[in-house]
């Protein structure tokens, strides 16, 4: 009677062993069968009445039994674990061959791209590409720009000096200077470069932006001439008819002069900080050369006369991706750089 129990039993705990899906599942087995209070416990429990030698046969079946499913057991515990450790390495592989990314192509900042795009233009037009240094003098940044010491526009332009009377130039007209003394007329040139003034800065004002200066100097150069290279200008850099006017507008070194504005293309004329709720936007200044000041470079303005011009160029990049702090441009911060 035992003994078929035991063999039904021993039967039914290795189809049990065989059945198990999981580590727990299998744990929960071994409980139930070979556990202190599992059915094989309760077999052993209920020898104390049977005979002596019926009670050493069962005994011995009993520990078979027991061994075999401990064994079952473990076999099948060891399988469990080989597969959790199989898939853990698999979902941890890394393949330490592989080659490492590398670094990551560098790119032109959004003023030296559209430098070089205004280069490219006015060379087509036949200008020369003229540059200066950073620290002019006094006489090529204000005097021979028809700004003498007293003159109230140097206030405009508050002014870094550096020791020895030099200073910081305040813009890139002073290489209009430098371009009618060295190269004389007839004269196209245009000086992108670095400016310097002593501003609060804010989303709008930096000490330290860009400008591109252009200058042509031959015979009846008119406000017409100067108004077609300024479109030209215009339409060349945003590929669209841009909304410009034209005002009056003072700087010593040119008469007449003007200003000339174009719709802040950041809120589209409604009016933001970049445009001081304007609506409108200085970009270019620009005007006919004075005599005084062809003259005191050794041009005879009786038989030349011509126009300059000074675009911002770090505004017009502002424009042309509507970013609207000009404290983004020298942060250095690759995340804003890496978009252009
Ligand atoms: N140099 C002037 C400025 O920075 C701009 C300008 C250049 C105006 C050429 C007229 C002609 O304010």
């Amino acid at each position: 009677m035992l003994e078929a129990k035991l063999e039904s039993l021993a039967e039914e705990a290795r189809r049990a062993v065989a059945a198990a899906a999981e580590a727990a599942e299998l744990e929960a087995v071994r409980v139930r069968y070979l556990g202190r209070k599992g059915e094989l416990s309760q077999i052993s429990r209920q020898m104390g009445k049977l005979a002596p030698e019926e009670r050493a046969r069962i005994g011995r079946l009993l520990n078979t039994v027991k061994r075999e499913l401990e064994e079952l057991l473990d076999e099948r515990k060891r399988r469990f674990d080989e597969e959790a450790l199989r898939a853990r390495l698999e979902s941890e592989w890394v393949d330490l061959t592989l080659p490492a990314p590398g670094p990551r192509p560098g790119s032109l900042h959004p003023v030296t791209q559209i430098q070089a795009e205004i280069e490219d233009l006015f060379v087509s037009l036949g200008f020369t590409v003229l540059s200066g240094p950073e620290v002019e003098t006094e006489y090529n940044n204000f005097d021979a720009l028809n700004i003498p010491p007293e003159h109230p526009a140097r206030d405009v332009q508050d002014t870094f000096w550096v020791e020895g009377g030099n200073l910081l130039r305040t813009h890139t007209s002073p290489v209009q200077v430098r371009g009618m003394e060295r190269l004389g007329p007839p004269l196209r040139m245009i000086a992108p470069g670095r400016v310097f003034r002593n501003e609060e800065v804010d989303a709008s004002h930096e000490h330290t932006f860009y400008q591109l200066e252009g200058m042509m100097v031959d015979r009846d150069v008119s406000i017409g001439h100067l108004i077609y290279f300024m479109k030209t200008l215009l339409s060349a850099i945003f590929h669209r008819d841009v909304t410009v006017r034209l005002r009056p507008g003072y700087f010593p070194f040119v008469e007449p002069g003007f200003e000339l504005d174009i719709h802040c293309l950041i809120c589209g004329g409604k009016g933001c900080s970049v445009c001081k709720q304007s609506g409108w936007l200085e970009l270019l200044p620009c005007g006919l050369v004075h005599p005084n000041v062809l003259r005191m470079s050794g041009i005879d303005p009786e038989e030349w006369n011509g126009f300059a011009f000074g675009l911002g160029l770090t505004r017009l990049v502002m424009m042309r991706y509507a970013i609207d702090d000009i404290r983004l441009l020298q942060s250095g911060d690759l995340r804003f750089l890496t978009q252009f």
